[in-house]
């Protein structure tokens, strides 16, 4: 059974934290999914982790159509999150367009976008319309160009004043959870304390309701690429040049194919197959 935006709710009143983690394609995201992660997301981090981009930003709605449908091919039980991508929900119009997309084509349970008060018309429509949101605050990639530098959000009394209530006005208007990025750890917790919907946090410290983690970064995909805020469960860089270099050297002198991984025919019908040609 494929979980629920209330699965997910009921996870903040018991108190159970919730991990989400990212996913691009269907053979890791199956490979999450057995493992039981109850939330999946199809960030438009795409860009930079998969796509080979600098940021979020040159990705697009049939960029994120693609690689939802083939997550959600490859998912059975997590419940499916696709970020809108960059400027797909600048108007009311192209935001409901780009939810039919990632809901309709890409097979996704929810969306998710970027920003607080400015952005609550664009969720109350989107939740009208049968879309469950997903809102985001703090560091917020797409605007990448406007905050000019990764950086933690909220430091000051007013911005982490705007940053609470924007959260509370996303909650009313019908968002049904909250990612918090790069967000001091106190402020995510009074967030969190404030808000009935769950917050998921990365780089916003352990108070939140769940967690969510780009796998390349918490697979140790990157070896050039290590931020602060992600723990990695694995090493998997160095797994794979060295399975690389194997392969390589097999292929080079011969040990690869061997028997088992080829076939044979009939000798007779070879011969048959050949005769009379040069
Ligand atoms: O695109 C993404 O991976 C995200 C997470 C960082 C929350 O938005």
């Amino acid at each position: 059974m494929r979980k629920t935006i209330t699965d997910i709710q009921q996870m903040k009143s018991r108190g159970e934290p919730i991990a989400m983690l990212t996913a691009y394609d269907a053979v890791t995201a199956a490979l999450f999914d057995a493992a039981g992660v109850p939330m999946l997301l199809v960030g438009d981090s795409l860009g930079d982790n998969v796509l080979g981009f600098g940021s979020t930003i040159p990705v697009t709605i049939d960029d994120m159509v693609r690689h939802t449908a083939a997550v959600a091919r490859g998912a059975q039980s997590a419940l499916i999150v696709a970020d809108m991508p960059f400027l797909s929900y600048a108007t009311l119009d192209t935001a409901v367009a780009a939810a039919r997309r990632l809901m309709q084509e890409g097979g996704a349970q929810a969306v998710k976008l970027e920003g607080g008060q400015t952005m609550t018309p664009i969720v109350r429509r989107l939740v009208e319309c049968g879309v469950p949101v997903m809102g985001h605050l703090g560091y917020t990639p797409q605007s990448a160009h406007v905050f000019g530098k990764v950086r933690v959000q909220g430091k000051s009394a007013a911005a982490a004043r705007r940053m609470v209530e924007d959260a509370l006005a996303l909650e009313e208007a019908g968002a049904f959870a909250l990612v918090l990025e790069l967000v001091p750890a106190q402020l995510a917790a009074a967030i969190t304390t404030r808000l009935r919907i769950p917050t998921i946090g990365i780089g916003a410290g352990p108070h939140c309701d769940g967690q969510v983690q780009v796998s390349t970064d918490m697979l140790g995909l990157r070896d050039d690429f290590k931020p602060r805020h992600a723990r990695r469960f694995a090493e998997l860089a160095p797994i794979i040049r060295a399975a690389v270099t194997a392969y390589i050297a097999a292929v080079g002198e011969r040990s690869f194919p061997a028997d088992e991984h080829s076939s044979r025919m009939d000798e007779a019908t070879l011969q048959e197959a050949l005769e009379g040609l040069s």
